[in-house]
């Protein structure tokens, strides 16, 4: 598949003010600053879509990309970033669970890890949240650029590694760059294939 069109249509904070038009829905998660938004604009192939920004906790809203005229890229606010006020961080948990837990159009999140670190506590758990709940989803790598690839692989597959403590099977990974494209074929590809599953 390829993206050959990609536009901006609305912001929300619950799903109620979601685009009336309702289409399969491919969100992204992951820490604040890991690269939720880069991504999205690296995939649709405009790096002016989604706001990105050096400090954590840019996104705030949950929105919505309309791809190809007929499925969305949805850019969700970042988890887990510990300087933000308590109350801050439950709003954002909010809108982010009203979202995953309401859309009835939900196909399936991408769970972002930055490829330089150990997985969090708070990664481990917002991924278990998402398998006692059934929802569907895969791991993306992000900032694959910033390691040379020895070390990256190395550590991709450590947390590969953590990930099976929990699991007994691998979700589908991807490792991705904004700065590069790397991973942009294998992952626009995959949702192409999982589009025509539905
Ligand atoms: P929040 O909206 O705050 O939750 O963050 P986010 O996950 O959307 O991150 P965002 O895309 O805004 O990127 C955060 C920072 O990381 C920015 O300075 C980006 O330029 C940088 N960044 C994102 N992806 C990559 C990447 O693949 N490689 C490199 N080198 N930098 C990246
Ligand atoms: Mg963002």
């Amino acid at each position: 598949m390829r993206i050959t069109k990609a536009a901006f249509v609305g912001s929300s904070t619950r799903v109620e003010q979601k685009p009336a038009r309702k289409l399969p829905e491919f969100a992204f998660i992951g820490r604040s600053n890991v690269g939720k938004s880069s991504l999205i604009n690296m995939l649709a192939g405009n790096s002016k879509l989604a706001k990105t920004s050096q400090t954590p906790g840019k996104t705030q809203l949950v929105n919505h990309f309309l791809i190809n005229d007929n499925w969305y890229l949805v850019d969700l606010p970042g988890y887990g970033y510990a300087r933000l006020p308590d109350r801050e961080r439950a709003r954002l948990r909010h809108i982010i669970w009203d979202y995953i837990n309401r859309s009835g159009e939900l196909v399936m999140l991408f769970v972002l890890l930055d490829s330089r670190h150990d997985m969090q506590e708070v990664d481990l758990c917002f991924i278990s949240e998402l398998g006692e709940k059934g929802i569907p989803f895969a791991i993306i790598f992000t900032k694959g650029d910033k390691q040379g690839p020895t070390v990256l692989a190395a550590q991709v597959e450590k947390n590969k590694a953590r990930l099976l403590e929990d699991w007994e099977e691998l979700p589908p990974v991807f490792v991705s760059s904004s700065v590069t494209g790397a991973g942009k074929e294998e992952i626009v590809n995959y949702i192409g294939t999982v589009l025509q599953t539905l």
